[in-house]
């Protein structure tokens, strides 16, 4: 399974979230059932348009695709994106394929060169890709219009039709130029592409699209750009580099590859061998002609196997419109994090997706309605109303024979077979308002038992028992579906049934005279402040999207190997140790080793603490986890904010850095001896 791959100049954000997450679910959901998956994906990180980033910011393009590849992975890491691989296209894996594609298409006739005019920049020495020139529309008469298409009147031209065109980096006219081009004849492939459009690969909304290019007739493709260009030189032509989108798809096979070389895995049983394997792109819907027809005609013309399906999706609105920067809705990924949990996110998109091309509207009434009312309303609440009365009176232990629920259980096992319908083909949608369904029936049987009515009866031991038993069993049904979903949650969930991992199989016999761990806190209503300071803070960063932040110094780097001066137990006395659990965490903008931290210390209310540990930890994996704080350090004010205190790790720093863990059942506010 591939997400399509980022381009390395730009930062994440929720738009490329939609398409991670449809992923990610689908890979989840098929791990889940037991089945053998890979998921890779790469950061996109050749072209023009990352070439002059690169010089604009005074870096080589080689260290910005490797600054943007970190910021990605965390980025994809913060939304809990398992990725088995997150590779780049300017890898040796993809320069070796992608010369080896190229010397079988050549061998097989399927290349050609052909003489093309172009404009050129003669201050800047480079042939100028389309959007870097600005003009007059030649057919509006529009002025500063792009090279390839008006925005005012939507007419498609060549850059060379414009009106006083000048260049989009100093402004001066572009020359036209000639020079040697090389293409592929994706004509040849017309035969083939048309059987394997009817092959099922595909959505009808794009078989209808494909239909209609067919008509018009396929033309080939100049797949060869003039340097400078950041990219593969083609082999035996110098100077001559291979256009960005031929060797981006090639990343997909260059990812896997290096994974198989990691794993001692068989990369033709991916890519050759179609009997052994299968493999699925998702996609959104604006560069469907790349994978539904240069994609597949390069991959037979040089002999791999091809896609078993290519799932394409609409893009992202937000509020009902496009993502814009100066209304605070060009949401990058770390301005989310930032503020909202991402679980949220995933569940509320998992809301609105289906398997056909329909755009998506994030909107974020809506998204703090359904959050609110459908996670912490039913699911979390199932438990929270429930697990009190199982812990305080029954020291956790089900009941030995699961009761008499009315079917309910019969009923929730029997829902897994259509929701595995639903997930396999990608009816998120539908699934999730299934599961809601549900959770409502749950709801209901809780309020008609009133375990808490119940609480008040000492007669009624056993019926309040029952009632939690049940409430528990089914909450555990409802995670194991939602897990594809929530993978921060349904991780609290298992630690808290301590029952092994939530399966699709184990969710047929219920859990009898088992002791349940501790309920801890699953989840927090979302706040609307959070939301509209999550938009002010994209607001702020609006028109500074894809820079990179500065760098922030994390506490406690330097590493003394000499054991410091001797301090009397009266000195050690005056530090306040305390047990303190994570609420909540999030990344910190433009700190890449600083997480946020909510930490609960009990009585001694809740602090807000920076920790350098995010290269070691994961945010979502950090929640509900109990902690050694500092909680008498003097505030702190740091650029990003204060911090009410410090978290106790140990090791070398970076990767290694290890939280103290106080054990299990310990609680808040309570004092390390
Ligand atoms: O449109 C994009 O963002 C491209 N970087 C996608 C490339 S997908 C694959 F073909 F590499
Ligand atoms: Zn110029």
């Amino acid at each position: 399974m591939t997400s399509a791959l980022p381009y390395a100049n730009g930062s994440i954000h929720l738009g490329h979230l939609v398409e991670a997450i449809q992923t990610d679910i689908w890979v989840r959901y098929h791990r889940l059932r037991g089945r053998d998956c890979r998921y890779v994906c790469a950061d996109d990180t050749h072209g023009s348009p990352i070439m002059i980033s690169a010089q604009r910011q005074g870096i080589s393009p080689e260290a910005l695709v490797t600054r943007m590849h970190e910021e990605h992975l965390a980025d994809f890491a913060g939304f809990a994106i398992q990725f088995d691989n997150y590779y780049s296209t300017n890898s040796p894996e993809n320069r070796q394929l992608s010369e080896e594609v190229y010397r079988k298409l050549k061998a097989a006739g399927h290349i050609y060169t052909e003489r093309v005019r172009q404009a050129y920049c003669p201050k800047d020495g480079m042939f100028l890709p389309d959007r870097f020139i600005r003009g007059t529309c030649p057919r509006c008469g529009a002025r500063d219009q792009y090279g390839d298409a008006c925005e005012a009147c939507g007419a498609t031209y060549s850059p060379l039709e414009l009106g006083d065109a000048g260049c989009s980096l100093c402004g001066s006219a572009p020359e036209e130029r000639e020079s040697e081009h090389y293409f592929f004849r994706l004509e040849n492939f017309t035969d083939f592409l048309r059987s394997w459009t009817r092959s099922g690969a595909l959505q009808t909304e794009m078989i209808n699209k494909l239909e209609e290019w067919f008509a018009a007739g396929l033309k080939s493709w100049d797949i060869s750009r003039d340097g400078p260009y950041f990219g593969f030189e083609i082999p035996d032509a110098p100077g001559k580099y291979f256009y960005v989108w031929l060797d981006a798809p090639i990343g997909y096979m260059a990812s896997t590859r290096n994974l198989c070389e990691r794993l001692g895995l068989d990369f033709e049983a991916y890519w050759r061998r179609d009997d052994v394997s299968e493999v699925y792109h998702f996609i959104g819907k604006d560069i469907l002609y790349f994978h539904t027809l240069f994609w597949p005609a390069m991959l037979e013309g040089a002999g791999f196997r091809k896609p078993t399906a290519v799932f394409a999706h609409g893009f992202l609105t937000v509020n009902g419109a496009k993502m814009s920067k100066s209304r605070g809705t060009f949401i990058n990924a770390r301005d989310y994090l930032a503020h909202l949990d991402p679980e949220y996110l995933r569940y509320y998109y998992a809301t609105k997706l289906t398997p056909r091309v329909d755009d998506l509207d994030l909107s974020l009434d809506d998204f703090i309605l359904k959050v609110n009312s459908d996670l912490v309303g039913k699911v979390v609440n199932l438990a929270s109303r429930t697990a009190g009365f199982l812990e305080k009176r029954f020291g956790g232990c089900l009941a030995a024979v699961y009761p008499d629920d009315e079917g309910l259980f019969a009923r929730f096992v029997d829902a897994g077979d259509e929701l595995a319908e639903l997930y396999e083909s990608r009816e998120y949608g539908q699934a999730m308002r299934r599961i809601m369904g549900l959770a409502d029936a749950a709801n209901r049987f809780v309020e008609d038992r009133a375990p808490w009515l119940l609480a008040k009866d000492p007669g009624k031991k056993a019926q309040l028992l029952d009632a939690c038993s049940v409430a528990i069993n089914l909450f555990r049904l409802l995670l194991t579906y939602l897990k594809p979903v929530l993978p921060a949650t349904s991780a609290r969930v298992e630690a808290f049934l301590q029952a092994g991992e939530l399966s699709w199989e184990g969710r047929r016999e219920p859990l009898v005279g088992h002791t349940v761990g501790r309920f801890s806190h699953l989840m927090v209503r979302v706040d609307p402040k959070k939301v509209e300071a999550m938009l002010q803070a994209s607001q702020a960063a609006g028109g500074n999207e894809g820079k990179p932040g500065p760098v922030a110094s994390s506490p406690g780097e330097s590493q003394k190997e000499e054991p410091a001066a001797e301090i009397g137990m009266e000195l050690f006395g005056q530090v306040d140790l305390r047990v303190g659990r994570v609420e909540a965490a999030s990344l910190v903008t433009g700190a890449d080793k600083l997480l946020e931290l909510t930490i609960d210390l009990g009585p001694l209310g809740r602090r807000r603490i920076f920790a350098g540990i995010r290269l070691a930890y994961d945010p979502a994996t950090l929640i509900g986890r109990l902690v050694v704080v500092v909680a008498n350090l003097k505030p702190r004010k740091m650029k990003f904010g204060t911090s009410e205190g410090m978290v106790l790790a140990a090791g070398g720093g970076g990767k290694e850095l290890f939280l103290l863990a106080p054990d299990a059942g310990a609680s808040p506010g309570q004092r390390v001896a």
